[in-house]
């Protein structure tokens, strides 16, 4: 199904990371199908607008950044930070001309090392962004990785979440077949799915000999926050070692997203070795969920619609499944109500 908008419009997505959107050269950005240039007037300012030019609709994107505004690359029109055109070189001296001409502005801020754009065109931001949990005390460290996924936020979701898969996709990089059974709990908030796992003894296997060499229990939940967010944490003994995984997903198009991945992790002394190992190692495994989600894709694509058919592991899938859609819908139909579930699995 292509995913539609309604509700999921009214949030903040992210558009690039603090470092991504520097002073020198405006960056262009889809969302929602959206073309948006994204630029920054300073180190404390980012600005958004729609990235058409109100003369003849050239892409601003391919234009420069002159005195904090945007110059557009045809014949030099410029526009101020909210949208505002202040200059047209043709009319010479008559500065009062331009007065009529503006771009539509999109809110933004920047939060957690991200830029983010309020994509509800018809209201104001209501909400703030997802506190991404950029870890700054002592022991922690944390990177941002960028990934384009040819799958919409739905799946993509799903598949951050999902354990099963693990042992598939991830054979020998994350998690080996046990043969284990997985009690879990899923709980569904108006605006959350919130999952924790009773497996103890399961570990993440590449990272077993170097953060857990004491094989210290393993606590493991997955959280979906809407629209558009999970949060993985491996917690080990008393949260003396934790490594969390959290993604945001910008939709670009019906099958094409843009996902910003948070790693953040307290190794202790491996802290170090982490640091040169583990943006190797993630990227491989996030790019076996890239092929994945890309054939997946192309095939709902192909059928024009999903059907889906669900066990016991996919409950908590079923319930993002039913937040998101109660938004597309644009909160019509059954609001999807707070429950609590216990099921069970093997992987
Ligand atoms: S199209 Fe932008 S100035 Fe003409
Ligand atoms: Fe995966």
């Amino acid at each position: 199904m292509i995913e539609q908008e309604g509700l999921l419009k009214n949030y903040w997505y992210a558009a690039g990371t603090s470092k991504e959107v520097n002073g020198n050269k405006p960056v262009k950005r889809i969302i929602f199908n959206i073309p948006i240039v994204l630029w920054r007037a300073n180190d404390n300012e980012s600005s958004a607008l729609l990235d058409r030019c109100a003369h003849r609709n050239a892409p601003l994107s391919e234009g420069r950044i002159k005195d904090c505004r945007i110059v557009c690359p045809y014949h030099g029109w410029v526009f101020e930070q909210n949208g505002q055109c202040s200059n047209i070189p043709s009319e010479g001296p008559h500065k009062e001309r331009t007065a009529k001409h503006k771009v539509e502005k999109f809110p933004t801020l920047e939060q957690n090392g991200l830029i983010w754009v309020w994509m509800g065109r018809d209201i104001l931001p209501d909400k703030h962004p997802f506190p991404m949990p950029l870890k700054k005390t002592k022991g922690w460290k944390n990177y941002y990785m960028i990934t384009r996924f040819s799958n919409n936020v739905t799946n993509l979701v799903e598949n951050f979440m999902d354990v099963p898969h693990t042992i598939y996709v991830h054979k020998g990089w994350f998690r080996d077949r046990k043969q284990m059974k997985v009690p879990m709990n899923v709980e569904r908030t108006e605006d959350s799915v919130l999952v924790s796992y009773e497996q103890n003894n399961d570990s993440i296997s590449a990272f077993d000999w170097m953060i857990n060499p004491k094989g210290l229990p393993m606590q493991h939940t997955d959280k979906f926050y809407m629209p558009n967010v999970t949060r993985v944490d491996y917690t080990f003994g008393e949260e003396e070692k934790a490594f969390i995984i959290t993604s945001t997903c910008t939709p670009v198009s019906p099958y094409e997203s843009i996902v910003y991945t948070l790693i953040s992790y307290k190794f202790g002394w491996f802290n170090q070795f982490a640091r040169l190992f583990l943006p190797w190692y993630t990227r491989r495994v996030i790019n076996q969920d890239v092929e994945i989600m890309e054939i997946q894709g192309k095939n709902i694509k192909h059928f024009k619609e999903t059907n889906f058919k669900s066990t016991q592991a996919d409950l908590l899938h079923l319930y993002i499944e039913s937040l998101r859609s109660f938004a597309k819908l644009g909160g019509k139909g059954t609001t999807p109500k707070p429950i609590k579930k216990s099921a069970e699995f093997w992987i």
